[in-house]
């Protein structure tokens, strides 16, 4: 990294006192802060893809059809779900819009965009089951959250529909926060329900994740 040498002087204090808080040694994995540590299946990953960014997996989705994002933000996903995927609807789901009017008014203002404010699960419980093509789950980052997006975004992808996950890590290392995506995925696989359709990378690991119901490929 490149670090200023007091932003060095920084981090090696936080680093010490992050050490304090993880033990290595008496807590291995950090599982006190983390939870226990599940992996997915093997059978989950048997006809998975693997791209090299979440722009890239854009090209092998569907066309058409309906898409829902639940956190939108400045509209940076959206543009490009909407210019590779051609929806004919494209929901998108936020607390707020005014981030994205501001950076992304085309975005807003398109005619196959509609906008829902409020709490994401709690919007998307009332559409009707299996609206969408697929979903991609980017709001509320916290265990809670993603899994009421999850568990209710299951119910809303058609037989054959993919629920992609945003952030497939235990931990956000540009905010210093933990992330609740890794559990909610591992869990769901773990349960035999739900297959790997793809994965794809990010530069700094904040990775994408795709899920399917098995047999659907
Ligand atoms: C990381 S940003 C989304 C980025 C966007 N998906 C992209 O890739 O360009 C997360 C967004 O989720 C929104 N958010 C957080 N909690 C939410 C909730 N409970 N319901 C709906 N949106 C939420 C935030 O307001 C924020 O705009």
């Amino acid at each position: 990294m490149n670090l200023r040498e007091d932003q060095r002087r920084w981090l090696a204090d936080a680093q010490a006192q992050w050490n304090d808080v993880m033990q290595p040694g008496a807590q291995p994995l950090g599982t006190h802060l983390f939870g226990p540590p599940l992996s997915p299946p093997d059978a989950a990953m048997a006809s998975a893809r693997l791209f090299a960014t979440r722009s890239a997996a854009l090209h092998a989705l569907p066309r058409g059809g309906a898409i829902a994002e639940l956190g939108t933000q400045a509209g940076r996903y959206a543009r490009q779900i909407l210019d590779v995927c051609q929806p004919e609807a494209l929901h998108l789901f936020d607390l707020e819009f005014d981030t994205l009017r501001a950076k992304a008014p085309e975005v807003a203002a398109d005619p196959r965009v509609h906008l829902h404010v409020g709490d994401s699960s709690t919007n998307l419980e009332a559409f009707p089951d299996r609206s969408f093509d697929w979903i991609y789950i980017d709001g509320d980052h916290s265990e809670g959250g993603v899994q009421r997006d999850a568990s209710c975004g299951a119910g809303k992808i058609r037989d054959d529909g993919l629920l992609v996950f945003n952030n497939y890590t235990v931990w956000s290392p540009l905010e210093l926060t933990d992330y609740g995506i890794l559990p909610v995925v591992n869990r769901m696989l773990a349960s035999g329900e739900w297959e790997v359709a793809y994965l794809a990378l990010h530069p700094l690991m904040y990775c994408d994740i795709a899920l399917r119901r098995p047999g659907r490929d």
